[in-house]
Order: structure tokens, then C-alpha cells, then sequence
């Protein structure tokens, strides 16, 4: 293992930064919208809202995946593992930056929890970090499954005439899919099933609460 000069102290110096900057909104992304020229089709307004809802919790799920790969970098003890968490954190960046244009784009805005979910999912990024870095991507692995089990549903969900929500989600599910297979590949280990359904259960509580809020 190589040796990290950076202490764990200027990291979450830099960190913080990097959470105001999260939760203040209006993030560039590197690559483009893949809503792109993709037609907007009238909408009733109860499919307009509903789609806000949804578009909004893919939000909040996209401020937890910064939290949780910061706090992950933030205890990682190999600086191999640590640059592979911050890299998939800037694809993420992207899909913060296209879900909160779609939701601009429906009339609506993201959830006023979101600083409690960062909260809260840094936390335990920073503590799944200290279990190890096999664990650590275990972790990645864990709650990709989980986030594209939730995008698949929302696809089941979305109004079919919603194509630019229904492309971005489909583009942030592909992203996601590779993100939980190259941590496997890095030496993750499988969670267990128990742990597995303790985030399940997290995660609902995430998406019931940001639908409204
Ligand atoms: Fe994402
Ligand atoms: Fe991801």
C-alpha cells in the first residue's frame, strides 16, 4: 500500500468546502444533459408533479452518493482506492447537475432535507471507510444494487411522455450499474443480506420523506 501524505484533517478541510458547494445548488456537469434535444411533451399537471416528486428523491439519493463517497474517501486508507471514490463521485456530480435541471425544468425544487441526508450519509461513509477499503467498496457495490433496483422503479413510474426525465434516469442507471461493478472488481467484498435490507430500509425513509419535501 502507498503511503498518503495528506492527513485526514486538511481532507475534511477540503471536504467541507466541498458539502457547501454540494448543497448550494447549481452544479456544472462534465458531460452533457442526455435529456439533450429530447422533445418536452405536454404534461397534465398531476403527472407534472408526480414526475417533480420522483426527479426530486433522485436528487436527494444523488446529494447521499456525494456525502457517502466523501466520507468514504475522507477514512480510505489506500490512495488508489481513495482516487476511484472521487472519481465516481465527479459522474455523480453529472447526475446531481441533470436532475437538478429537470426539476427547474418541471417547476420544482430540490428537497429542503438534503443537508441532513448529507449529514447524515457522510457519517456513514467516514464510518464504513474506517471497516477497511474491501468493505468500504463492498459498500459501493451495496448501494449501487440498491439505487438501480430504485431507478428501475422509477422508470415503471414516470409518465411515459416524460422522455427527458425517463432518458436522464435511464443514463444515471447505466452509470450506476458500472459504478457497483468496478468496486467488486477492486476487491470489494458482497455484503451481507441483513445489512442489505438495514439500507433498504434507510432508503425509504429517504425516498417517502423527499417526494413532498
Ligand atoms: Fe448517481
Ligand atoms: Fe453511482
Amino acid at each position: 500500500m502507498a503511503r498518503d501524505p495528506e492527513s485526514i484533517a486538511d481532507r475534511f478541510i477540503g471536504q467541507f468546502d466541498r458539502a457547501l458547494r454540494t448543497l448550494s445548488g447549481q452544479h456544472d456537469s462534465h458531460r452533457p444533459n442526455p435529456a439533450g434535444s429530447v422533445p418536452e411533451q405536454p404534461l397534465e399537471p398531476a403527472a407534472t408533479q408526480h414526475a417533480a416528486g420522483l426527479m426530486r428523491v433522485n436528487h436527494t439519493g444523488e446529494i447521499c452518493a456525494q456525502a457517502l463517497y466523501q466520507g468514504q474517501a475522507l477514512t480510505a486508507r489506500d490512495p488508489a482506492v481513495r482516487t476511484a471514490l472521487l472519481e465516481a463521485a465527479g459522474e455523480e456530480t453529472d447526475h446531481l447537475a441533470w436532475c437538478e435541471s429537470r426539476l427547474d425544468e418541471l417547476n420544482s425544487r430540490p428537497s429542503r432535507l438534503n443537508p441532513a441526508f448529507y449529514a447524515m450519509s457522510y457519517a456513514m461513509g467516514a464510518v464504513t471507510g474506517l471497516l477497511g477499503d474491501r468493505v468500504s467498496l463492498g459498500f459501493v457495490e451495496a448501494t449501487e444494487d440498491q439505487v438501480c433496483r430504485h431507478l428501475e422503479s422509477h422508470l415503471d413510474s414516470l409518465p411515459e411522455s416524460d422522455g427527458r426525465s425517463r432518458r436522464i434516469v435511464e443514463s444515471m442507471h447505466e452509470d450506476e450499474a458500472r459504478h457497483g461493478s468496478e468496486a467488486l472488481a477492486r476487491g470489494g467484498v458482497e455484503f451481507p443480506a441483513p445489512v442489505k435490507q438495514a439500507m433498504r430500509l434507510l432508503s425509504r425513509v429517504m425516498t417517502e420523506t423527499t417526494y413532498r419535501v
